[in-house]
């Protein structure tokens, strides 16, 4: 998909998360204002020291990234939140609670940013996205490098996350010279955003946390969908296509008829549980087609499962050289909400052209 120029292109070196002498030179090569790729439980991100305003830009670069699209900031320790936050956000019960509960996890809070955080990781929104990632060689490696680490998806902007180092090198590879291997990311979506900035309480992405077990803690969040005004303000990472395999993807409820639009076309199916393949592939059955490639997100229809397959699964029917993937809906509750999420905008990519 991502051909590189194969003369320029350094080499992508790939090592064990659980080395500590990888982790150490990930480390230095982050205080050196490098780049390097690393696990986290959600996806693997690309990073580089958020206090270096240059090897930031080199972020924006690699990823090929419009610089509006604001950052997340890692820290090692969710202790580490008052150095880098407004102090009267720090100190914000909801805050507070949403801290003691849910992390080290898949949650960002967007709250004011002290000034010593460089307008380029933040787009030049006086907020800032932090998060501690819930992964051991996350953590290690910004406790190692000594500063906190600016790091999106590790992927082309636009294009699917990563879940494994292989779809890091895959998409990245050349543009980063070192990625930390943890294994496959255990939640699979991203961090759930959440933005509790100067009174407000909204959110900006589902994600790797249910929005439901946010609002148990600090009650009914606002929603800022697509089209409001204030969405490219408030959540400038929100606006249109993302998250998009290579071939065209739709989302088809799992009682409708398939239509090759050519004899021959490859059709990939991304089934969401065992019983929606069945259906699926009896009405196909029935009118004489197949589908050239089959993922199924979660036997069950189990919405945890599933979103830990999901990038997977898409990653694997990118590969298997499909013309078009047909996805299935999966019920929008818990982690329900972000799956849908990232299959609508997966969508996208083709129905805006
Ligand atoms: O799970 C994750 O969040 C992964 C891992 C690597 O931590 N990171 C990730 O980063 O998904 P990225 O850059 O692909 O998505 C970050 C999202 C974007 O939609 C961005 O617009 C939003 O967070 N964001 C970051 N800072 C923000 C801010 N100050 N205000 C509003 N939205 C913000
Ligand atoms: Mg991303």
């Amino acid at each position: 998909m991502t051909r590189e120029p194969a003369a320029a292109a350094p080499a992508t070196r790939v090592r064990p998360g659980d080395d500590p002498a990888a982790v150490a030179a990930a480390a230095a090569i982050i205080r050196g204002g490098g780049l390097v790729a690393f696990p986290t439980e959600t996806v693997y991100g690309l990073g580089a020291n958020a206090l270096d305003p240059v090897a930031v830009a080199g972020i924006f670069e690699a990823k090929g990234r419009p610089r509006f699209d604001p950052l997340i900031v890692h820290l090692a320790d969710p202790g580490e939140l008052a150095r880098w936050a407004d102090p009267d956000d720090a100190v914000d019960p909801r805050v507070v609670r949403l801290v003691a509960a849910l992390w080290p996890g898949p949650l960002t809070l967007v709250l004011r940013k002290r000034p010593l955080i460089p307008g380029i990781v933040t787009a030049g929104l006086p907020t800032v996205g932090l998060r501690t990632p819930d992964h051991p060689v996350a953590r290690a490696l910004i406790a190692a490098a000594g500063v906190p680490i600016a790091a999106p998806s590790a992927n082309r902007f636009g294009r699917l996350s990563p879940t494994r180092a292989a779809h890091v090198v895959r998409q990245l590879g050349g543009r980063v010279g070192l990625v930390l291997d943890g294994g496959p990311s255990r939640v699979g979506v991203e961090s759930t955003v959440v933005l509790l900035a100067a009174g407000r309480a909204a959110l900006l992405r589902p994600g790797g946390v249910p929005a439901e077990a946010i609002e148990a803690l600090v009650g009914p969040l606002e929603l800022i969908s697509d089209g409001q005004a204030e969405a490219a303000a408030l959540a400038p990472g929100r606006s249109g296509a993302h998250y998009a395999p290579g071939p065209p993807l739709e989302v088809v409820p799992a009682g409708r008829r398939i239509v090759p639009a050519h004899r021959g076309e490859r059709i990939g199916l991304l089934a969401a549980s065992d019983a929606g393949l069945e259906r699926a592939a009896r009405i196909a059955g029935r009118a004489g087609m197949s589908f050239a490639a089959v993922e199924v997100l979660a036997p069950g229809g189990d919405p945890v499962r599933s979103a830990a397959r999901l990038f997977d699964a898409l990653h694997a029917l990118d590969e298997a050289g499909v013309d078009r993937i047909v996805a299935q809906p999966v019920p929008e509750h818990g982690l329900g909400r972000a799956v849908m999420d990232r299959l609508r905008r997966a969508a996208l990519d083709r129905a805006e052209g």
